[in-house]
């Protein structure tokens, strides 16, 4: 099965408007769709680092000098950036979220399809798995995730069913986390709630907010005046942090105003948001959700 189809691949890829001699960073690797195509566009003193955090995208290594994969969280890009003797970067790119490998992995618990074991992580050395969450989390805690995180009007019920539940036995697979919330899941709807759900916990298990977070503040430090940054992102949360930093640089409120009352900025926006064309959602259905956001630091 093919590890990832990459989505807005030559979009994302003109975004970052490569330099044939330029340092570029491709913080998502996965299947090395997007990695590919930079390495096609670098000449021979270009460089590329990329990053994932999951083991399994390490078979996907492209063998060039040129290359270098950092199989490491995206949390820490400046610091294994500065590892490799990289202070500044012309490029980086982000391709949110979950491969298509790691959904249609069944052991990797990621996809409501399969009846797996909880778990959810993309780093599979991480301590914190989705059996974690389900069954230690404190009802509170578990609302908020499903408030926040998968924007469900019936968070406050959900928590409650799996508190209750649990006391009884472990919430240990997909199929016993389906019949507890069986209530919340009318059968026209269940698979959108689920997904809902699924996606609530998978954000938790990876941090996925904190970490989008660290990111984007960091590249902001390690791009060159002049570099640009091309994210995809897949759900609205994600989509909101993205588009909050470039428009400002910042997540919350508004920027500080100069001499002259005008906004002080870090990013100048290049076009408008991207989304996929209906003939690539036809081919990739993966790609439906997907927002891509281009910036260039000033
Ligand atoms: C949507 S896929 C990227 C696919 C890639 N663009 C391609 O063309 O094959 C996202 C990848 O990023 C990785 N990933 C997600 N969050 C990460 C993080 N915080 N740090 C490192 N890797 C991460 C996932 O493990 C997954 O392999």
């Amino acid at each position: 099965m093919e590890y990832h189809n990459p989505v807005l691949l030559k979009e994302t890829v003109d975004g970052l408007d490569i330099k044939p001699d330029g340092i570029y960073v491709d913080v998502t690797f996965g299947g090395g769709g997007h990695s590919r195509e930079i390495m096609r566009r670098l000449g021979p003193n270009g460089r590329l680092f990329a990053f994932d955090q999951d083991t399994d995208a390490l078979a996907n290594a492209i063998d060039d000098e040129r290359f270098t994969l950092i199989n490491e969280n995206f949390r820490y890009i400046k610091r294994f950036l500065r590892f490799y003797g990289v202070k500044e970067v012309d490029g980086i790119l982000g391709d949110l979220g979950v491969s298509s490998h790691q959904f249609d992995v069944a052991e990797r618990g990621f996809s409501t399809r399969f009846d797996a074991e909880l778990d959810m992580r993309m780093n599979q050395n991480d301590a914190i798995s989705a059996y974690n969450v389900v069954n230690e989390y404190a009802e509170a805690d578990l609302r908020r995730i499903f408030a926040d995180y998968g924007e469900l009007t019936t968070a406050k019920g959900l928590a409650h069913a799996i508190v209750q539940a649990r006391t009884e036995e472990p919430i240990k697979n997909t199929e016993q986390l389906k019949q507890v919330l069986s209530r919340f899941l009318p059968a026209h709807k269940s698979n959108k709630i689920l997904a809902q759900i699924y996606q609530a916990i998978r954000i938790e298990v990876n941090q996925e907010m904190e970490v989008l977070k660290e990111f984007l503040e960091q590249s902001l430090e390690v791009l060159k005046p002049g570099g640009r940054l091309s994210v995809i992102s897949y759900h609205s949360l994600e989509d909101r942090l993205v588009k909050r930093f470039m428009k400002n640089g910042l997540f919350e409120g508004e920027p500080e105003k100069d001499f002259f009352g005008r906004f002080e900025v870090p990013f100048k926006l290049i076009g408008k948001m991207i989304v996929p064309s209906e003939e690539e959602i036809k081919i990739n259905s993966r790609a439906r959700s997907a927002k891509l956001r281009i910036a260039e630091k000033k």
